[in-house]
């Protein structure tokens, strides 16, 4: 995906559906890519957790902070405040690592490695701090979390792990966290407007390299 897209004065209903049917499809494309468990080995399923877990442990709540910075809409304030609420209160960080610990997946510094280049990548471009890419980015990886779900938990059941409170957690709400964060995209394009020639997607082509780089391993890692 590489559309750059003009900065609309009126944000139409149809534009606001083609962004969200792009990224339904950047997600499916992703979905339909990943391996079937039961064909990998073992330490192919570990090393899967393992990088997922090095990504999200330590940047989700970042990341999502981030966007609160660039966004200047209060409307979409609450939409990420919400999210990190839960985050919080619930920790979602220490969620993640008991999930790693019982599929004995927790990452090894080859693991962080494997995924440095594309993870740094993504920070920089939120430092940037744009509301509106960095909104949808968000909004695209809560929507492939909530789908990713399945196969995570399945992995690590494989791995001989009961443990799932993180994949239970995060497969039903999700759904509503990125429902909102749309709905907080548009309110952000309506009244910040993106400037000319920027490429809203940007963000939501970094996470899908990452997360391709989190499935394959050292094989897709950014140049
Ligand atoms: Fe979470």
């Amino acid at each position: 995906m590489s559309s750059t897209f003009a900065a609309p004065q009126v944000l139409e209903e149809s534009f606001g559906a083609s962004i969200e049917e792009k990224i339904a499809a950047t997600i499916d494309d992703l979905i339909t890519q990943l391996p079937d468990p039961e064909q990998l080995t073992s330490e192919q399923r570990r090393g899967i957790i393992a990088r997922y877990a090095a990504v999200l442990e330590g940047n989700f709540i970042y990341w999502m902070t981030a966007t609160f910075l660039a966004v200047k809409s209060h409307e979409a304030h609450p939409i990420l405040l919400e999210n990190l609420y839960d985050e919080c209160r619930d920790s979602h960080p220490a969620m993640m690592r008991r999930f790693a610990l019982a599929a004995h997946a927790f990452p090894t510094d080859t693991d962080a490695l494997a995924v440095d280049k594309n993870l740094t990548a993504m920070r920089l471009f939120l430092g940037k701090l744009e509301g509106v890419p960095s909104l949808l980015s968000m909004a695209f990886f809560e929507g492939w979390i909530q789908r990713f779900m399945a196969p995570l938990a399945k992995l690590a059941a494989l791995q001989g792990s009961t443990e799932m409170v993180y994949t239970d957690v995060h497969g039903v709400c999700d759904v509503r966290h990125s429902q909102e964060l749309f709905r907080g995209v548009f309110l952000e394009m309506e009244r910040y407007p993106v400037d000319e020639g920027t490429d809203i997607f940007e963000g939501v082509n970094l996470l899908s390299t990452l997360i391709q780089n989190i499935v394959q391993g050292e094989t897709k890692r950014a140049g």
